[in-house]
């Protein structure tokens, strides 16, 4: 069931989301109207959600709207961390249509609201930890992964499910230039993609995502580093076979399958046994890394047997 918005706690608390708590005081008045914009972070198409509170949230502090916007990786728009939030600003998504695939009974092309329309939108606050050693705590809306994947009724030879972003070079100008082999595309064991914890992600902060964190809809897959979270997905294949994701084939030495959040294997040309927060000043200490960003209750059973310095 929905439930009407709410004042979050993060937006009474954060001091440092001041930017975000305006936004949402200045839209208090209009929210009968639907649509809210925002100012200086946001793009146009960012509106107010109906949420839910969900469950696996984090104590810790999130980040401020303001790191989370504009400190971005999403390649089609510029290898920059600025350049996702000076370059998607008129990325259109409206409409979006996503298509499923594959080892299902129910494949076909999908409106973005009518996959959304079914399900509560619920906030779940989850440390967010790339695979560059920095991190941040992030308030996202989602719906799990796995309640959407169950309505096209996948069959028993689906073992995999691989997730492509859009091709557009148009509309996408950093898909102009071979720095990865386009579309970018991702992909999770059948069980990674049911577990409760995986988040097909339509918000951040109360509001549908802005452009550069993904629009309008992406994937959170928590204790993972974050280039498995792959943005503005058009398409969804169950398949037979463990797909190749993109980071994978563009440096297999570098970045594997799996990408479980590990302190004790090192990239081989950083350690990943530390990070550095985002937004926690320039003398912050750097913090250690946990062991699958500190979800191994909830998911190191997923990997019982398997060799995670092998697959990583
Ligand atoms: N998805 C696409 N399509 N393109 C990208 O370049 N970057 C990934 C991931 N998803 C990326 C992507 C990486 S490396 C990270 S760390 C996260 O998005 C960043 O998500 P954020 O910008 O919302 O923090």
């Amino acid at each position: 069931m929905k439930q009407p918005n709410r004042i979050k706690s993060w937006e009474i608390t954060s001091e440092s989301n001041f930017i975000n708590r305006r936004a949402f005081l200045a839209s208090a008045g209009l929210a009968a109207a639907g649509a809210t914009l925002l100012p200086a972070t946001g793009n146009a198409a960012v509106r107010e959600l109906e949420t839910v509170p969900g469950p696996y949230s984090t104590d810790e502090e999130p980040n401020s709207w303001e790191d989370v916007t504009t400190y971005n990786n999403f390649y089609e728009f510029g290898t920059g961390k600025e350049d996702p939030y000076r370059y998607a600003q008129d990325f259109v998504t409206e409409p979006w249509t996503v298509r499923i695939e594959g080892e299902c009974e129910k494949p076909g092309d999908y409106a973005f609201e009518d996959l959304v329309a079914p399900h509560a939108l619920e906030d779940r606050v989850y440390r967010h930890r790339c695979v560059e050693a920095w991190s941040m705590v992030v308030p996202w809306v989602g719906i799990p992964l796995g309640d959407l994947l169950k309505r096209f009724e996948p069959n028993s030879d689906a073992k995999y499910v691989r997730f492509e972003t859009l091709y557009d070079p148009r509309r996408m100008p950093g898909q102009r230039r071979a720095v990865l082999d386009w579309p970018y595309v991702e992909g999770l064991t059948i069980e990674e993609a049911m577990h409760p914890l995986t988040l097909m992600t339509v918000g951040v902060y109360g509001k549908s995502l802005p452009n550069q964190n993904g629009a309008p809809l992406r994937l959170v897959i928590p204790w993972k580093y974050g280039f498995k979270g792959i943005k503005s997905i058009v398409k969804i294949e169950f398949t037979k076979r463990q797909p190749r994701n993109s980071w994978n084939v563009s440096a297999p030495h570098e970045y594997g399958f799996y990408a479980n959040v590990n302190p004790e294997v090192d990239h081989p040309r950083w350690s990943q046994a530390r990070e550095r927060r985002i937004g926690a000043g320039l003398f912050a200490e750097k913090q250690p890394t946990l062991m699958f960003n500190g979800y191994a209750e909830e998911v190191a059973s997923l990997y019982s047997g398997l060799d995670l310095r092998k697959n990583y």
